[in-house]
């Protein structure tokens, strides 16, 4: 029990290491690009999340049309129904382990979205707003 419970640590350990280290890197960028950047924002995050835009194959989506508002839940890919995993680390462990893969989908959801990249500072209040849910 001991060493399970000593696992779970480690492995929480870890995962926390890896977000904290992409969020480090996001607020550095993000000062330079805007001398006033202070830290990032779950209120802006959560707006970024949640508001529609006029994004790929002229749909009105947000961030939510594919990932749903509970976190802990399954949701439906809005382009072609597939399911997705819960996006929040604490139901779904391979959720924000990995850096190249956070890079990777919120490059191309940005894009699906927003119809452009978003900025390290988007990225970062997103960042916020989807942890903040776990808390
Ligand atoms: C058109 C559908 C769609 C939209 C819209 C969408 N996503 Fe995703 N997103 C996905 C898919 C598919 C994955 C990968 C699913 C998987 O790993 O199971 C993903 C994965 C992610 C991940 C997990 C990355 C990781 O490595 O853990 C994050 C974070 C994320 N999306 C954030 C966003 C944000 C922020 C937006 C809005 C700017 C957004 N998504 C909009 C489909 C979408």
């Amino acid at each position: 029990m001991k060493t399970v419970i000593g696992l779970m640590l480690f492995v929480n350990l870890l995962f926390s290491a890896v977000i904290d280290d992409y969020l480090n890197t996001l607020k550095v960028q993000a000062q330079t690009q805007n001398p006033n950047f202070k830290d990032f924002s779950v209120k802006r995050g959560n707006e970024i999340f949640n508001s529609k835009h006029l994004g790929k194959r002229g749909e009105v989506i947000s961030c939510a049309s594919c990932h749903g508002e509970d976190f802990t839940k399954t949701s439906k890919h809005y382009f072609t129904g597939k399911l997705i995993q819960p996006l929040s680390p604490k139901v779904n462990p391979e959720r924000l382990s990995d850096i190249k893969s956070i890079e990777k989908w919120l490059r191309r959801n940005f894009n699906d979205v927003y119809k452009r990249e978003g900025t390290a500072q988007e990225k970062g209040d997103v960042l916020y707003y989807i942890l903040s849910k776990d808390k």
